[in-house]
């Protein structure tokens, strides 16, 4: 099936232009690289593909690479249209909670009445899709050329890992990468939106640059754990957010304590504070601490995040405050 696709795709496109072809529940999605966006030849080919046997849905991505991460004073900047404000995730470090604090806090901005988004730029471990619930259902798309976003739990969202089969290795280079982020950025019908939250990959690279650069952030909020080496990679965030003047909205310390369940002890794994101690040298403001918590995690691996499972326990209480700040 995939090689009559290809060459299906191969009477309209040159065979250095095709990144990939990923079939998926009749469903079948196409990516260009190095490839001006071509509206006209790209409906003939949807066209084309809709007729081979089993595919209802056809989806061509166009991408461009980009040689330099560094933005040029003409350059374009992404356009996300209707959305008012658009704060990303971010830290220097892998698996401090960036995801959790994302969701967690687009749901919190939710509740206190804000229309959010929230958007996943992590195309090399995209988890956005799991802990809210459309993991397994394609993207879907009424024009064959804008996406609709997901709706769950009261937000609007969309994941590059909703165009991607989950099983097959992201190694796209960066500029490749980057390409595909505007693109599903600013090609989504994202509706009106007072708040858009960007959970960030993991450090500081191309995408993180790009997306800094050329998207009108309009702040960051760094997630760090109280461990020194967390801290560390923390401040490298925020000097890269600063290096390029998109204002820093504060540190949340992330897993700062565990209580335990059986008898209420308070033990600090991480170590307490750190981030505190670091926003106040870096003259940035502390948003709050998270403790470490079972149901924190469990219920993300559910689809249905702490805030919406259990809105009045502490911890959705403890998201709804650095909300507050936020707005
Ligand atoms: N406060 C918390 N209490 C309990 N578990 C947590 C907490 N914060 C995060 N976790 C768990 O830690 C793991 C890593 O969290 P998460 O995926 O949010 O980190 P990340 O910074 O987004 O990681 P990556 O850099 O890979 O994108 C997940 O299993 C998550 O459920
Ligand atoms: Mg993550």
């Amino acid at each position: 099936m995939e090689d009559i696709t290809r060459q299906t795709v191969l009477q309209y496109f040159a065979p250095e232009q095709l990144a990939s072809v990923v079939l998926k529940n009749g469903r079948i999605v196409v990516t260009l690289k190095n490839t001006p966006e071509d509206k006209e030849k790209a409906a003939v080919l949807e066209k084309a593909l809709l007729q081979l046997d089993g595919v209802n849905k056809a989806n061509i991505i166009f991408t461009a690479e980009k040689t330099a991460p560094t933005l040029q004073p003409d350059e374009e900047m992404w356009q996300v249209k209707e959305v008012r404000k658009i704060y990303a995730v971010a830290s220097g470090k892998g698996g401090v909670g960036k995801s959790t604090t994302a969701v967690n806090l687009a749901l919190a901005l939710s509740t206190l009445g804000k229309k959010v988004a929230l958007f996943d730029a992590d195309i090399y471990g995209p988890s956005i899709p799991t802990m809210l619930g459309f993991e397994n259902q394609p993207a879907v798309s009424l024009d064959g050329r804008t996406f609709e976003p997901f709706s769950a739990l009261g937000i609007k969202s969309m994941s590059i890992g909703s165009l991607i089969d989950r099983d097959t290795p992201i190694i796209w280079r960066g500029p490749k990468a980057c390409g595909a982020v505007e693109q599903l950025l600013t090609e989504v019908n994202w509706g009106e939106t007072d708040i858009m939250i960007i959970d960030m990959p993991p450090g500081t690279g191309d995408i993180q640059i790009s997306i800094s650069q050329k998207l009108k952030l309009d702040g960051a909020i760094i997630v760090s754990t109280p461990q020194d080496i967390a801290l560390i990679d923390a401040v490298k965030g925020v000097n890269m957010f600063r290096k390029v003047d998109v204002p820093i909205l504060g540190i949340v310390e992330n897993m700062s304590y565990y209580v335990c369940p059986k008898c209420g002890y308070r033990d600090e794994i991480f170590g307490h504070a750190g981030a505190a101690e670091t926003a106040d040298r870096l003259g940035v403001r502390f948003l709050g601490e998270i403790p470490l918590h079972y149901s924190i995690r469990s219920h993300s691996d559910t689809g249905k995040p702490i805030v919406a499972a259990e809105p009045d326990s502490l911890y959705a209480s403890a998201y709804k405050d650095i909300a507050r700040k936020l707005i």
